[in-house]
């Protein structure tokens, strides 16, 4: 064989073995394309994360947000990428920067990620497979975990915050240096009949809490002494439920716990304690 031959060979031999050694995933989610240095402290200060926290981000490319969220905030971490040299450059930067230990990367599909475990979940993806990820999200993420996405929102969730700000990097990236970082913070599960203990003051009779829910927007009523009054001003963030019933001044909020909701009625300085448990 000619030596051009041979290379060419020995070359495309490489580039198969390189290719086998990538994850073939049930979609690829995007290019690499790092998450500029800005746009990585702007979606870890966002979502708050601390000691407590364990991020995971999805495509983690070279580590880079899980690597920040453990040296900067002492977070641990775990990132998963198909592709196996930036699997390995991510592990060995870790390994550098001595956060071996609270960190790591996997070779492994986003879509087949247990992710139950994070308190803070990132992603850079293409906006096709963040809506994808829609449904594994609300299912398995904890009520009160925080969702960040750096550009692309996930259509029919309500964020609990963006914030938007230009970076000339993402110009050749993006064509527009217009950058975006949504957040979402994963909702109890509230939808159902809430058997509630309100305060004397409003029936001394239980009532029942009727919520419907569409992932993080609630609506309902409450059923009074035989009458049903919708609720106004209804949010959910995480765990933490808020509400008014129609016409009536008083601010109700609440910590969803399971099926048990404790919380507290203020009327002007006073706070008095309402309860609800589900289906009861
Ligand atoms: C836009 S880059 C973001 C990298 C990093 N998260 C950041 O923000 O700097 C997207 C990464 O997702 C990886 N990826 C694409 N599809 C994937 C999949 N199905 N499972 C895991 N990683 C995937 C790509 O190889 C790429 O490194």
């Amino acid at each position: 064989m000619k030596p051009t031959r041979v290379a060419a060979a020995f070359f495309a031999a490489v580039a198969i073995r390189a290719l086998a050694a990538d994850v073939v995933p049930l979609k690829n989610a995007g290019p690499y394309v790092p998450s500029p240095d800005a746009a990585v402290a702007a979606m870890l200060q966002y979502a708050h994360v601390g000691p407590n926290d364990f991020l995971i981000d999805l495509g983690s490319g070279d580590g880079r947000i899980v690597r920040t969220a453990a040296k900067v905030f002492g977070a641990r971490g775990m990132g998963v990428e198909i592709k196996e040299s930036l699997v390995r450059q991510a592990n060995e930067e870790a390994k550098k920067e001595g956060i071996a230990d609270k960190v790591r990367f996997v070779k492994q599909d986003l879509f087949k990620t247990d992710i139950s475990q994070a308190t803070v979940l990132t992603m850079y993806l293409l906006p096709d497979t963040v809506n994808m990820l829609r449904e594994k999200l609300a299912t398995e993420l904890k009520p009160g975990t925080r969702i960040v996405s750096h550009d692309y929102p996930l259509t029919g969730w309500l964020p609990d915050d963006m914030k938007q700000f230009d970076l000339p990097e993402k110009e050749a990236i993006s064509g527009v240096q217009t950058t975006i970082v949504w957040l979402y913070v994963v909702p109890a599960k509230v939808e159902g009949d809430w058997s509630a203990r309100l305060p004397a003051s409003l029936s001394r009779a239980p009532a029942t809490l009727r919520l419907r829910q569409q992932l993080t927007r609630v609506s309902g009523s409450v059923v009074l002494d035989g009458k049903e009054i919708p609720l106004e001003d209804v949010r959910l963030r995480g765990e933490e439920l808020a509400f008014r019933i129609a016409g009536r001044k008083p601010l109700f909020t609440g910590q969803v716990k399971g099926r048990s909701i404790e919380g507290t009625m203020e009327s002007g300085a006073n706070k008095t304690a309402w309860t609800a448990s589900l289906g009861s």
